[in-house]
């Protein structure tokens, strides 16, 4: 399917694969139990995360933005004007404005996101502040193998903003970063921000909000299984618990059972025990060379990072050896 309004062209990908009731019920079925993160977005869940960017611990989002704002000239130089600029997750586009307000003379900006909601009108919206870029919106997940569009500029460069590489577990990340690689092909580009190890109590409190968005965040999961899996979790008996693991170097969230209690979900039962945990979600922190020595093994070479002065978080600019 193929359609074109304003400069937009619209791409599908790929469809979404995964068997989200198989998956989920292997999660709960294993010891420890655990769903996937990517399960927090639904549009409530997206929404809450929106909010969750806005918040005074939340520090991620605001640091890149800064680190974005400072840096985009030597971004943009990096980028080059005659590669295709490439964003994963774009939702909706609002970081890669301050990069293409750097690059007037950039020609094709392909936003790839796995939700349709905003692609499009998003994709729209950018095509009528820059005219003279052509813009291709493809729907499709990253992570799988997706098809792209035939593009005019010889290079690529993906855009891989706001840390969800940290989302990965490492075996994921280094499949990712391999594929990426190949995707892009030698020469290719990768633009990525990566969150930082850092103080402790800085960590705990940016996913342990005063506001409680992050805890609603969590449990929205729950939420979104009773009404797409049929599943009868009963909120108020679960709680929301994220804290920084220093060995593991990451933030785990995870949601608690406050009493032993016995769930449906489908056809499946589960029971928990009072405090048994399903684990939602880790969030990886890592040092410059930490990231560095991973990426290098993946077939990368970096060539730039560029840091907020507090050292919170890094923009990493590598291209493929
Ligand atoms: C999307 N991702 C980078 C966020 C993070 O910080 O790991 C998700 C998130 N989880 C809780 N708060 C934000």
């Amino acid at each position: 399917m193929k359609t074109v309004k304003h400069n937009v062209h619209y791409h599908v990908g790929n469809k979404a694969e995964t068997d989200m009731y198989s998956e989920v019920i292997q999660g709960l079925k294993s010891s420890p139990k655990k769903v996937s993160p990517k399960y927090f977005y639904d549009k409530k869940g997206s929404e809450l995360f929106e909010e969750i960017t806005m918040l005074p611990e939340y520090y991620p989002t605001r640091t890149e933005m800064v680190i974005l704002n400072k840096y985009k000239r030597d971004m943009a130089k990096a980028v080059g004007a005659d590669s295709a600029l490439i964003e994963f997750g774009s939702g909706s586009s609002e970081k890669v404005r301050t990069l293409l307000g750097a690059m007037t003379d950039l020609k094709e900006y392909i936003a790839l996101d796995i939700s349709k909601d905003f692609l499009y009108q998003s994709a729209c919206a950018l095509s009528m502040e820059y005219p003279n870029l052509q813009v291709h919106a493809v729907s499709a997940d990253y992570t799988e193998k997706f098809e792209m569009p035939s593009l005019q500029s010889k290079r690529k460069v993906v855009f891989f903003p706001g840390s969800t590489i940290g989302n990965f577990e490492r075996r994921e990340m280094m499949q990712f970063l391999k594929k990426t690689a190949l995707f892009l092909k030698q020469g290719g580009g990768l633009l990525i921000g990566v969150d930082m190890k850092k103080d402790h109590a800085v960590l705990n409190a940016a996913y342990n909000d005063k506001k409680g968005i992050t805890r609603k965040f969590n449990l929205n999961l729950l939420n979104r299984l009773n009404r797409e899996l049929l599943a009868n979790f009963q909120l108020e008996h679960f709680s929301h618990h994220a804290f920084y693991h220093g060995e593991k170097g990451r933030i785990e969230m995870h949601l608690v059972s406050l009493k032993d209690q016995r769930i449906t979900i489908g056809n499946e039962e589960i029971t928990f025990k009072e405090g048994e945990t399903i684990h939602t979600e880790n969030s990886y922190k890592f040092t410059i060379k930490e990231f560095q020595d991973i990426v290098i093994e993946c077939g990368f070479t970096p060539k730039k990072v560029w840091c907020d002065e507090r050292k919170w978080f890094s923009m990493h600019y590598l291209e493929v050896r």
